[in-house]
């Protein structure tokens, strides 16, 4: 029997940002689950917010498309804003550069290596093989024949890889805009991947078939909220004069991160058939200038915050008596965009940015 090792001539060429396409032939799953991602989406073509926002940025008068560091990365200038976010934006970053107005990813450019992450194989790079028998048949193949696979990059195995773009970013007055807090990521066993990228069915590639596959959907506020729903509790108690809600956010980042949203716990009380609303509470991070909100080039203080924190248990009151028999609903959802700038971003005609999304609903019967 003999043993023939044969390498890819593929490996000399080297990766671009439309070999999407190709991934998608070994890797179906994920490629289809990645079109409705926001990573794919993260264009002014296919991201109405985005369009809306760079479309009142200084910079666009001046057609310098700032976001493209982490909106469209490793895209060529003349698709410059139109491709997004791209399978090799995050499998080929070597490392994360941490710097004070916002990090940078640096990228493998040499060759076809792929990093990614794998219990068992964390000092391996696997470089494709072939097995064959001595008529020359394929008996066992190792690895991708189109890629190498670099097992060795330790941000792959806590959420470090998403911090080049996910960390913070401040605008051009020092104010930081948006943070994700860095705690979140060192983790090894929660972080960034495990909530955001859960095991879902279905197998990785077609050429090795295995159960499950690290979701590439990206579950987050505009794509599969449903996802994160078991990281949000809400429990009743009863107090002296009423009772209290309390809203657990699992998540080790505020619950929603980025200045635009606007969250909200509505509750309503059932008594004897008869339906009443009671208090509704809203949690934001509002950023401006002189005391007022403004666009975020102009920001330079943080107006409002009352956003629940990172594992924060927010307490709710209420100041209404219950009876046995009562029945309390509670919904915790947010806007996409806070309803104050729908208009001055000019997306009234964008139904879905103005419906309230719900993240977890929570029934409670009165004993
Ligand atoms: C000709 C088929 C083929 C093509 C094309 C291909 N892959 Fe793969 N890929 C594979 C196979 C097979 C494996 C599994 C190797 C193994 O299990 O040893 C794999 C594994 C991977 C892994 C590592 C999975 C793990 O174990 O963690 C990543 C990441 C990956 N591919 C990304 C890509 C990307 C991105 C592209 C497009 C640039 C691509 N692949 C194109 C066949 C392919
Ligand atoms: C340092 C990386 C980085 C840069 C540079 C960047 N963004 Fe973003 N942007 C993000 C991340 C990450 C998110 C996801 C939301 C979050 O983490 O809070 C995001 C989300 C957004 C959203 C919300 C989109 C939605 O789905 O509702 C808007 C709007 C936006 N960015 C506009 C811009 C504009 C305009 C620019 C350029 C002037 C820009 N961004 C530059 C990283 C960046
Ligand atoms: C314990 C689970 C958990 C971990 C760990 C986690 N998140 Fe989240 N994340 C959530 C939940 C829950 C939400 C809010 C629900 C939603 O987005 O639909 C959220 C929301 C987000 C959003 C959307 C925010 C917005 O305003 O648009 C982004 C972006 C995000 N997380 C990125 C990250 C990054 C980056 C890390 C690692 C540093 C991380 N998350 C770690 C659970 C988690
Ligand atoms: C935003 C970053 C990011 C993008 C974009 C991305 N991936 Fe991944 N991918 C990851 C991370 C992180 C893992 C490791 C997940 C884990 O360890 O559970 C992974 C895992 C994989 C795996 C192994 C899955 C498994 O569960 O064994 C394959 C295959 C893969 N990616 C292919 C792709 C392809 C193809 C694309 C483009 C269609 C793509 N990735 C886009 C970050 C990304
Ligand atoms: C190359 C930069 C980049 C990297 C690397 C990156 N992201 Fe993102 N991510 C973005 C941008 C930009 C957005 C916002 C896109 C938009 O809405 O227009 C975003 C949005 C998200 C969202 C919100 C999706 C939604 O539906 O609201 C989640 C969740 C997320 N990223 C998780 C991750 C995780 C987990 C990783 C690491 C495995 C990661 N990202 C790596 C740039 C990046």
């Amino acid at each position: 029997m003999r043993l023939l090792i044969s390498l890819s001539i593929l490996l000399i060429v080297q990766l671009s940002a439309t070999d999407i396409q190709t991934c998608k032939s070994c890797h179906p799953t994920i490629y289809n689950e990645f079109q409705n991602s926001f990573h794919k989406k993260s264009t002014i073509n296919e991201d109405a917010v985005h369009k809306a926002v760079w479309e009142k940025h200084p910079a666009k008068a001046k057609g310098n498309y700032k976001c493209a560091k982490c909106h469209t990365p490793n895209v060529p200038k003349e698709k410059q804003p139109h491709q997004g976010i791209s399978c090799i934006s995050c499998h080929t970053i070597t490392d994360i550069k941490e710097h004070q107005t916002s990090n940078s990813n640096i990228y493998e450019s040499k060759d076809k290596t792929l990093y990614s992450a794998q219990k068992g194989m964390e000092d391996k790079k696997i470089v494709y093989k072939e097995e064959r028998s001595w008529l020359g048949l394929v008996k066992k193949t190792t690895g991708s024949p189109y890629h190498d696979i670099d097992y060795r990059n330790k941000n792959f195995y806590t959420g470090r890889v998403c911090m080049g773009c996910h960390s913070h970013k401040e605008n051009g007055k020092g104010f930081k805009l948006c943070e994700t807090d860095m705690r979140g990521a060192v983790s090894k066993k929660t972080n960034c991947i495990s909530c955001h990228m859960p095991q879902v069915s279905g197998t990785a590639t077609t050429i090795r078939q295995s159960k499950t596959h690290a979701f590439h959907g990206f579950a987050g506020v505009r794509n599969a909220p449903e996802l994160l729903e078991k990281y949000v509790d809400i429990f009743y108690q009863k107090s002296n004069d009423g009772f209290t809600l309390t809203v657990v956010n699992k998540a080790p980042h505020k619950l929603l991160t980025h200045p635009l949203r606007l969250v909200q716990l509505r509750t309503t009380l059932k008594r004897a058939d008869k339906k009443q609303s009671l208090k509704t509470s809203t949690f934001v991070k509002i950023i401006g200038t002189a005391g007022k909100p403004s666009a975020p080039w102009l920001a330079t203080e943080i107006i409002k915050d009352n956003m629940i924190k990172a594992n924060e248990k927010r307490v709710i009151t209420f100041d209404t008596k219950l009876q046995h028999g009562d029945e309390i609903e509670a919904t915790l959802g947010y806007y996409i965009v806070n309803p104050k700038s729908i208009k001055k971003l000019g997306l009234e005609g964008d139904k879905a940015l103005q419906s309230f999304i719900t993240l977890k609903h929570q029934y409670f019967k009165i004993k």
